[in-house]
């Protein structure tokens, strides 16, 4: 497939290896000033860009400030979109309303890596588990390199979403030490050196406790993910199992 790419960064470099080792062709790298990619100053600039390149659909990984003007233009066009960038999801409905007018669908995930929404579904079964038993308390914590510009990360907050599904007692997330009561659930974040993302979950009883971790080794695993979807959204599209103008998610991609 023709893909383009919004953004080109470090996930925007990644996903070009992952797509072309996948088989896809790169049609166009359009980013605001990254070297070796098209120069785009708007996001109509970028739908124009995109329409002109041929591409069959859209990736987008770039930053929280532009992302819902670039998907807004993009809607326009009809094609499939697949976003990676974090932080907008407060306009979700400014979205859906766009791509239902412009009849194209968006695939949108915090996290692509397969493992970790894997790990999502896990960590809720588990939770299920321990809550029927009392003597269980639970928390989460993440560790992330020094940079990370967010925190906790947006995946440790969807993990507790995952453990509040599962254990009912635990109510809302807290995220600091002090604020622990028996219906909220600690989220704790770690920043040191170069760590990719590590997301743990314990299950704590007087007797022993139960750790579950995912420790992502690269950025990689997003990158493949991203990809997937890209195939995924993209190829349900041309049978008919996907509706255009629709929103999706991992939920819709993964096997139950
Ligand atoms: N969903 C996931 O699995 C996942 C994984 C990693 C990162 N992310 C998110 O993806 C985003 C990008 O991450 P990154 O590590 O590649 O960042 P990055 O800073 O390395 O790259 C972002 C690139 O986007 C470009 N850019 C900014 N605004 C633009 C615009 N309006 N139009 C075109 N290009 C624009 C920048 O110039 C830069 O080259 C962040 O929001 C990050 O949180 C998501």
């Amino acid at each position: 497939m023709k893909i383009a790419l919004s953004g080109y960064g470090k996930m925007g470099r990644m996903i070009e290896s992952a797509a072309q080792s996948a088989g896809h062709t790169i049609v166009l790298k359009a980013d605001i000033g990254a070297e070796g990619a098209v120069r785009v100053g708007s996001a109509a600039e970028l739908a124009e860009a995109v329409k002109k390149s041929g591409a069959d659909g859209v990736i987008d990984f770039t930053h929280p400030a532009s992302v819902v003007e670039n998907i807004l233009a993009l809607t326009h066009l009809g094609l499939p979109i697949v976003v990676g960038t974090t932080g907008w999801y407060d306009k979700l409905e400014e979205v859906r309303r766009a791509a239902q007018t412009g009849g194209a669908c968006v695939f949108y995930s915090a996290n692509y890596s397969i493992g970790v929404n894997l790990f999502y579904r896990i960590a809720e079964y588990a939770a299920r588990l321990t809550a029927a038993y009392s003597e269980y308390d639970t928390a989460v914590s993440e560790t992330h390199h020094r940079r990370k510009a967010d925190s906790p990360s947006g995946t440790a907050l969807d993990l507790a979403k995952a453990v509040m599904r599962g254990n009912p007692h635990k109510k809302e997330t807290v995220f600091n030490a002090q604020d622990i009561k028996d219906d909220r659930l600690y989220v704790a974040s770690l920043r040191v050196g170069s760590v990719p993302g590590t997301h743990r979950v314990y299950f704590d009883s007087p007797a022993d406790t139960i750790e579950l971790t995912h420790c992502a080794r690269s950025r990689e695993g997003f990158a493949c993910g991203a990809v997937r979807a890209f195939e995924w959204l993209a190829g349900g599209l041309a049978n008919g199992s996907l509706k255009k103008g629709a929103l999706y998610t991992m939920d819709d991609m993964l096997v139950d």
